[in-house]
């Protein structure tokens, strides 16, 4: 990551004339395949990335809280017995839903001064706000003396979105951030929250991650609406036969059975959930098998179904996408994480990938007018903890 140590340090002695006694860091994510169905029990295939959030702290005997989010250059003093929503400090929502999820569960917080820093890039779709919930919990897993489990932590980090936030998210971001490991992918069964860890271990190839650095527009409101669409699919395939509550639970062949008796618009939802499934087990397959055409013909369909049957792309994402599949070394190309704007994820030739980052970025810059971004990442290991004295 490109965040110092010393600078945290020295940023940390400004803000507050004492030395840290804890850091705490959590990576951001990027989705190689598996969109929209961790809400639907479906499956994931993430891999964590080299941008964290760090938290440099002191665990205090108080509940007062002392928050200082450097890279926003915002301060806020809060209680952690209290943990509630601060309109003028949203930021440190997550701290307080992160504080209160813990207290539900009986676990002991005390106030702590922390500096939050960090690099992953905010709200384009790489979970900067899952790596801070992780972060946040992974000190006062610390300072507390205790240690969940793993997906005992991702559901935590869930519920403060869910719960304390008011999103209908699902565990991928928080379980990736949280449970993945260096030189690995994670593919997740969101129901059983069983997962395996597969090795990205192209010889010849690499994800590049571009970003489209362009804010996205509404997408709490349509994120919960296609939240709601998939539950609206689910009544109408339970209807004609009740086979689960969830997506996960119905196949192609059921949703055309009762094609006839629903809503356009939740079908092709449901046609998206139902066959996204189904190339996330092909891509952990081919990830397995080092097949680079394979994946990268499914990461385009993942896209295409997104784009069209999701409605989840933006015009700025099929820009990239579209530049990105037309340039040489390109094995697939597609938008990742919520969408709605945010960035999308390459499979890309290592040969090319200096001039298929150039080629993408400039060719963006002609036809959006808009200056991109490029991150080329292994992927890293999950949140942890130590300490510093
Ligand atoms: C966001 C949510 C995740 C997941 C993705 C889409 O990142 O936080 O739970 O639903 O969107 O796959």
């Amino acid at each position: 990551m490109s965040i110092h140590i010393d600078d945290a340090l020295q940023a940390y002695k400004r803000c507050f004339d004492s030395t840290p006694t804890i850091a705490a860091r959590a990576p951001g994510r990027v989705n190689i395949i598996g969109e929209h169905t961790d809400y639907n029990d479906g499956f994931v295939l993430p891999m964590a990335i080299e941008h964290d959030t760090l938290i440099l702290g002191v665990p205090r005997q108080d509940q007062v809280l002392n928050m200082r989010a450097e890279t926003l250059g915002r301060s806020a003093r809060l209680r952690a017995d209290v943990p509630a929503r601060s309109a003028q400090e949203p930021w440190t929502d997550y701290v307080s839903g992160v504080i209160a999820e813990l207290q539900k569960l009986g676990y002991p917080v005390s106030g702590a001064d922390l500096l939050i820093v960090g690099d992953v890039p905010v709200g384009c779709g790489l979970s900067s706000s899952a790596a801070l919930e992780m972060a946040v919990l992974a000190f006062f897993e610390k300072a507390g003396g205790f240690q969940m489990q793993g997906p005992d932590a991702a559901r935590l980090g869930q519920r403060v979105e869910n719960d304390f936030l008011g999103l209908s998210t699902g565990i991928m971001d928080q379980f990736i951030s949280r449970c993945g490991r260096l030189g690995h992918a994670l593919f997740l069964d969101c129901r059983s929250y069983d997962y395996t860890l597969v090795p990205v271990a192209f010889k010849d190839a690499l994800f590049v991650i571009a970003n489209t650095a362009c804010p996205r527009g509404l997408t709490a409101s349509k994120y919960n609406e296609r939240v709601s669409e998939c539950t609206a699919a689910v009544e109408a395939l339970k209807h004609a036969k009740d086979k689960g509550n969830k997506l996960r639970d119905y196949t192609l062949a059921d949703l055309e059975g009762v094609r006839h008796a629903m809503d356009p618009l939740h079908f092709r939802r449901a046609r998206h959930v139902i066959t996204e499934n189904a190339r996330t087990l092909d891509a952990k397959a081919a990830m397995e098998s080092g097949g680079l055409e394979q994946l990268g013909t499914l990461m385009t369909a993942s896209d295409i179904s997104l784009k069209e049957d999701y409605e989840v792309t933006s015009p700025e994402l099929d820009v990239l996408t579209a530049i990105a599949r037309s340039l040489p070394g390109c094995y697939g190309a597609r938008m990742t994480g919520a969408g709605f704007g945010g960035c999308t994820i390459n499979l890309v030739a290592k040969n090319a990938a200096e001039s298929f980052s150039a080629q993408l970025l400039e060719g963006y810059k002609k036809e959006t007018g808009r200056t991109g971004e490029v991150y080329i990442s292994a992927p890293a290991d999950g949140a942890g903890a130590f300490f510093l004295s």
